[in-house]
């Protein structure tokens, strides 16, 4: 029975996250308790991906209100005037953006309850608990929307694709594609961006094979992409990031399909870094490269990626592999250790956890509106059709 992993859990009023720092090595759920638990669950990775972030940042601040709804008595801000609620959970909002700045289905998340709230205040005439409920809602649709976008824009990407095979006059068949970090079910609410395409396509009996790099240093690649390949049965081969260029000189890659962090208007793509030598070896290639995300990852309000704010993680970070220490010992539960691969306290290290591929180097850009290419000679995308 193929099963794909949950990035979040919610049951009742329980908020849960699979801690994907133990991942692959050990499946083990973390209860999120307050917004500060969410905060530090994004900031430390334990949950990552663009749309993943933008959920769990929602349902803590939906579990924040609904848990100060149902105590008894009411804190001050639920009994007070609707102005009194927007001054104390304006700032929660704001702290849980906060969190990391790359991904901006995070900051629309934000802005969306930020709406939500104005227009609540406005219709509710003074009632506090109509205003909460209407945020708690609103907040829960974040994350609810997640699954049925992905679907949506895995099979419009899916189609595009295979009708650009044929157009060629190749077979649609046994397509091969590479992917970058991980951006499925352990990324989003579930089924994925970018790997819901290669989902798509192998639900469609269209993949040959998915490639996936390792993606230091956080290993996004081997760590999850690999976990959840595995758990859905999909043919798959490993890369390491300094291989891509003999994949693809050795092997016929029909796209490499990556998800995003934010596409500014002009359509230049911040994803995990090493997106943008694949896309620079893919146009060396003359190999589609496609950008698969939800129009909450587009960002209409930035002109082009100079506008991206690009996080940079801890310099220790990447002096550090995670894994389980092997051999394996029968029976015993894996020992998951930090190794350290450079010498200790090693000064100057470049470590950006995202970079941005130019417009030019990206032929289609997928959301779940549909496909948006670039005009011939023109090295920008025009994204109206797709936002
Ligand atoms: O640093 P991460 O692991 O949060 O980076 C994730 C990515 O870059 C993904 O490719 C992107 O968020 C798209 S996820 C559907």
């Amino acid at each position: 029975m193929v099963q794909a992993l949950e990035s979040i859990r919610t049951s009742g009023g329980n908020l849960e996250i699979v801690n994907q720092l133990l991942l692959p090595h050990r499946i083990e759920y973390l209860e999120i308790n307050s917004v500060e638990d969410a905060f530090d669950a994004i900031k430390s990775m334990k949950i990552r991906g663009a749309p993943a972030i933008a959920s769990l940042a929602a349902l803590s601040f939906a579990q924040y209100l609904t848990k100060a709804l149902e105590q008894s008595p009411r804190p001050a801000y639920l009994t007070s005037t609707t102005e009194d609620l927007k001054a104390h959970v304006v700032p929660i909002l704001s702290y849980l953006y906060e969190s990391r700045p790359t991904a901006v289905n995070l900051g629309n998340a934000i802005k969306r309850l930020n709406k939500t709230l104005k227009e609540a205040v406005e219709k509710a005439g003074g009632d506090v608990t109509q205003v909460a409920q209407a945020l708690i809602k609103e907040a829960k649709s974040v994350a609810d929307e997640d699954v049925g976008r992905n679907k949506d824009m895995s099979k419009h990407g899916g189609e595009w694709l295979v009708e650009r095979v044929k157009s060629k006059g190749e077979s649609g068949e046994g397509l091969n594609v590479l992917t970058v970090c991980n951006t499925g079910s352990l990324a989003t609410s579930g089924y994925g961006t970018a790997l819901g395409f290669i989902t798509y396509l192998h639900e469609t009996k269209q993949l040959g094979k998915a490639y996936y790099t390792q993606t230091a240093p956080y290993h996004q690649g081997s760590r999850l992409t690999a976990l959840e390949l595995k758990s859905l049965e999909i043919p798959s081969v490993m890369v390491c990031d300094t291989m891509v260029g003999s994949l693809f000189q050795h092997h016929r890659i029909h796209a490499v399909v990556v998800g995003a962090d934010r596409i500014a208007r002009n359509g230049d793509t911040a994803n995990k870094i090493g997106t943008y030598n694949a896309a620079v070896l893919a146009a060396r290639h003359k190999i589609a490269f496609i950008v698969v995300a939800p129009v909450a990852t587009v960002d209409l309000d930035i002109a082009d990626g100079t506008g991206i704010p690009i996080e940079h993680r801890p310099p220790l970070e990447a002096c550090l592999v995670r894994g389980a220490l092997y051999p394996f010992t029968e029976g015993r539960e894996a020992e998951i250790a930090q190794i350290m691969i450079t010498p200790p306290d090693l000064k100057g290290v470049y470590n950006p956890s995202f970079d941005v591929t130019p417009a030019e180097l990206i032929t289609a850009i997928v959301t779940e509106k549909g496909v948006a290419t670039r005009r011939a000679g023109e090295t920008s995308f025009d994204l109206s059709s797709v936002v």
